[in-house]
C-alpha cells in the first residue's frame, strides 16, 4: 500500500551557506512499509515530523531524496500524483480549515465534482457520506451551525466520498472536547467496519491507539521504533524518549502484571477498574 525507501526531507533544499550551517533535515532516512487495511499510528515529540511524513505520503510535499510509492506508484511522477492525491486522503486538526462550502451537501459535493462526477451521482453520495458517519444534519444545513465535533464527522465524511484507499487523521481530534472526541472515535470504527480502509492515526492521545496493528514511534525525524503496541508499551523508556505517555490504566496493568497479578495483556479502561473493584 505505502512503501517509503530512504527518505529524507528538507522544507527547503539544504545549501552550503552560512546561514544553512547546522540546518538540520525535518526527516532523515525513513524506511518503512505499510499493508492495506493496516491501522497504524505515528507517536512522537511536537516537531519529530508526524506531519511532515505524512504529507509525503499523497505527494503534497516530495522527498528531497529517496522514494515514496503509493499503491505502487511513486509521488514524484507527474503523471500519477492525481490518483495518490485522491487514493490518500488527510483529515487535519482544525475542521475550520477544512470546510469549503456553506453547507453539508455543498461541502462534500466540491471534492466532488472536482473529479467530474455527474450531479445525479453526487447527490446519492452525499447522502451515503452524511450517513456512513452518522451525521445528524442534513445536506442544507450551514457548516457553520455545526458543532467542532459535528464538522470533524463532516470533514470525514467529505473525503470519504472520495473512496480513499488510505485516510490519514492528522491530530484530527485534538480541537475536541472529550465527549465530541468520544464520539468521533466511535463513528471511526464503525466506518472502518463498514468502509475498510488503510488508516494512519497520528495522534497524542494513546489512549486513541491502544488497539493499532502497528506503531512507529518518531524521534527527531527518524523512526526510532516500529511494532505492535503489546511490543513497544513494555519499554517504558524508549517511550519516554520520544515523549509518549501510556493512558494510565496501560501504565497501572503493566506494573500489576509486573507483580505477579494476572492482568490480560489486552485489558482497556473499564475491565481493568472492574478487576480493582474485585479485588480486596
Ligand atoms: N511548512 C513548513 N515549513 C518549514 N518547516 C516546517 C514546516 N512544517 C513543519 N516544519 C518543521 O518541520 C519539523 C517537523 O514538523 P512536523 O509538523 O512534521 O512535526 P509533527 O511531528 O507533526 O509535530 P506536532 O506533534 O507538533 O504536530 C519541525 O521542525 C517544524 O518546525
Ligand atoms: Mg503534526
Amino acid at each position: 500500500m505505502i512503501d517509503i525507501r530512504d527518505v529524507t526531507f528538507y522544507y527547503y533544499e539544504p545549501d552550503e551557506s552560512e546561514a544553512n550551517a547546522g540546518h538540520r533535515p525535518v526527516l532523515s532516512n525513513v524506511s518503512l512499509s505499510i499493508e492495506p487495511g493496516e491501522f497504524v499510528a505515528f507517536l512522537g515529540r511536537n516537531g519529530s515530523g508526524k506531519s511532515s511524513l505524512s504529507r509525503l505520503l499523497n505527494g503534497i510535499e516530495l522527498p528531497t531524496q529517496g522514494t515514496v510509492l503509493t499503491l505502487g506508484r511513486m509521488t514524484a511522477n507527474r503523471n500519477d500524483l492525481q490518483d495518490i492525491r485522491r487514493a490518500v486522503q488527510i483529515v487535519f486538526q482544525n475542521p475550520e480549515n477544512q470546510q469549503v462550502g456553506i453547507t453539508v451537501g455543498e461541502d462534500i459535493a466540491f471534492g466532488l465534482s472536482n473529479i467530474g462526477w455527474p450531479q445525479e451521482d453526487i447527490t446519492r453520495r452525499i447522502t451515503w457520506a452524511i450517513e456512513l458517519v452518522g451525521l445528524d444534519a442534513d445536506e442544507d444545513r450551514p457548516v457553520t451551525h455545526l458543532s467542532g465535533g459535528e464538522k470533524q464527522k463532516l470533514a470525514l465524511a467529505a473525503v470519504l466520498a472520495l473512496s480513499p484507499r488510505c485516510l490519514i487523521l492528522d491530530e484530527a481530534t485534538s480541537m475536541l472536547d472529550p465527549a465530541a472526541r468520544r464520539q468521533f472515535i466511535e463513528t471511526l470504527n464503525k466506518v472502518r467496519k463498514e468502509y475498510p480502509v488503510t488508516l494512519i492515526y497520528i495522534t497524542h492521545h494513546l489512549e486513541e491507539v491502544m488497539d493499532a496493528d502497528r506503531w512507529f514511534l518518531f524521534q527527531g525525524g527518524k523512526i526510532a521504533a516500529a511494532g505492535t503496541p503489546a511490543e513497544l508499551e513494555l519499554d517504558s523508556a524508549l517511550l519516554k524518549e520520544c515523549g509518549v505517555e501510556l493512558p494510565y490504566y496501560r501504565q497501572l496493568a503493566i506494573q500489576l502484571r509486573g507483580h505477579g497479578v494476572p492482568v490480560s495483556a489486552k485489558l482497556n479502561g473499564e475491565e481493568l477498574r472492574g478487576l480493582l473493584c474485585k479485588s480486596d
